[in-house]
């Protein structure tokens, strides 16, 4: 009982609420910015060309159709995570931040 009192106390006189922020480690070199998801249509631009209910590739349509529909993205989204993720889509793969805009979409895709 000694100790959780001093415990408590401790804590007392440690309030978080004023401190300054913590800053980032000496190693980091600048904070990277952050991520901001694509939109519906911005994402579905990249692969609609091939992957549309009227797109003309029957390659691309016999794994995924319909990209046009938000549905199609949300009950195809593990497929989609990983295709862009390791860089096999869209054929001429999307630069890092472009990438990391998509995957922040297809993860949590709405319209
Ligand atoms: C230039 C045409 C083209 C574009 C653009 C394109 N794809 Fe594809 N995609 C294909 C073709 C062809 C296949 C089937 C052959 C293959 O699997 O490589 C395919 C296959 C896939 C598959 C199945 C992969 C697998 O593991 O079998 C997924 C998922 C996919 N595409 C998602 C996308 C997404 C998401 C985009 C947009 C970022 C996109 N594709 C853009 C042509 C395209």
């Amino acid at each position: 009982m000694v100790n959780s009192q001093i415990s408590v106390a401790g804590m007392e006189t440690s309030p978080t609420i004023g401190k300054p922020p913590i800053s980032p480690p000496a190693t980091s070199p600048e904070s990277p910015l952050p991520v901001v998801a694509m939109t519906f249509t911005q994402a579905a631009a990249y692969c609609s060309g091939c992957h549309a209910t009227n797109a003309t590739n029957a390659a691309a349509k016999e794994k995924l159709v319909g990209t046009e529909n938000i549905t199609t993205w949300v009950n195809n989204k593990d497929a989609i995570v990983s295709a862009v993720d390791s860089d096999l889509m869209p054929p001429s793969p999307l630069s890092e931040p472009s990438k990391a805009s998509f995957l922040k979409f297809a993860r949590d895709p709405r319209q």
